[in-house]
């Protein structure tokens, strides 16, 4: 290698890593403002399915105007990419809801410690559902995971069942995002940037019918009433920030998708959950007893090993595995 390849070798690999750090600095960032207005509307207003929809709306809409008048180029696809987005948008439309009304009757670092628990998910799906097998090391990093989300959630000042119930189906649902959209975007050329779009508007389209049918316009009328008489109007500009915050966070998560590898994906989505656990401690006063702050950080260290192994365990089978 000569001295002014290696040097340009040298440039464009720390051009990447400033890359990949502003890409992951966005992406934390975008997620704590989201998790933060999103509680504040729940505990105000609590009608998660409405929320849910009306993030997938917004992000829809961004992106259709964004299309429209050029900002992003249209991507260029078929009813084949299309029903290959359907099973994604499903398990993407569960795992939102189910987030989302997790949040609403728990602190978000609660409903973010049990979703730290989704490699675990994804080993006990991908070994009992697709027969894949794994070595010893992968199911001992699980130990640590399910015990420190077990500790944790036993020791919660506020547990209440539905709210664990809707971080458990999320992470299982959101494991079969991530494999289902696996095989939908293989060969395909679409961008992250418009397949998160397309997601979200067929989400929107699957969720809509059921925020109708399990709240409806008659409580959300009601409920807006009396959520504005006691916050005042800026209720609503919290609406238009968990909205649009959460598309703009979920954008740059796939755009990132584009630019780095799986496991470094999984090990920034963790240290994310770290960065909104931390902060909304913080900002929401959540009581925490230091057993309980034991169990979060145990299972955190449980979801870095998981990634460490599965990585070597990917890397010899010459394949790749999002969390
Ligand atoms: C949602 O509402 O979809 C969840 O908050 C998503 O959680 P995650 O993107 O942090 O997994």
């Amino acid at each position: 290698k000569s001295p002014s390849t290696a040097a340009a070798e040298a440039k464009s690999e720390a051009a990447k890593s400033v890359k990949i750090g502003i890409y992951f600095a966005t992406w934390w960032a975008l997620n704590v403002v989201f998790n933060i207005y999103n509680k504040k509307v729940l505990n105000a207003y609590p009608y998660p399915w409405l929320t849910s929809t009306l993030s997938l709306a917004c992000g829809s809409l961004m992106m259709l105007v964004s299309w429209a008048t050029k900002i992003a180029e249209p991507p260029k696809i078929n009813l084949e990419f299309w029903k290959a987005l359907f099973p994604v948008a499903v398990a993407h439309t569960i795992g939102h809801v189910a987030a989302t009304v997790s949040m609403s009757k728990v602190a978000v670092s609660f409903t973010h410690i049990i979703k730290s628990g989704e490699p675990a998910f994804s080993v006990i799906v991908s070994r009992f559902l697709l027969g894949e097998r794994f070595p010893p090391a992968v199911y001992l990093s699980l130990v640590p995971i399910i015990g420190g989300c077990g500790l944790a959630a036993l020791t919660e000042l506020n547990f209440n069942m539905t709210g664990f119930m809707g971080a458990m189906i999320s992470n299982l649902a959101f494991v079969f995002r991530n494999i289902f959209s696996k095989k939908g975007m293989k060969g395909k050329s679409v961008s992250g940037m418009n397949y998160y779009a397309c997601l979200s508007m067929l989400s929107l389209l699957i969720l809509t019918p059921f925020a109708i049918a399990v709240e409806g316009p008659h409580m959300w009328a009601a409920g807006w009433k009396e959520a504005v008489s006691e916050i005042g109007p800026q209720l609503i500009w919290w609406v238009a920030a968990q909205s649009i915050f959460y598309h703009l966070y979920n954008q740059v998560s796939y755009m990132s998708l584009d630019e780095i590898s799986p496991l470094t994906f999984s090990v920034g989505n963790t240290m994310k959950r770290i960065s909104v656990i931390v902060s909304s401690i913080i900002i929401f006063h959540t009581p925490v007893q230091p057993i309980n702050a034991l169990g979060a950080a145990i299972a955190i260290l449980g979801t870095f090993l998981y990634s460490q192994v599965s990585d070597h365990v990917n890397y010899k089978r010459g394949c790749i595995l999002v969390l």
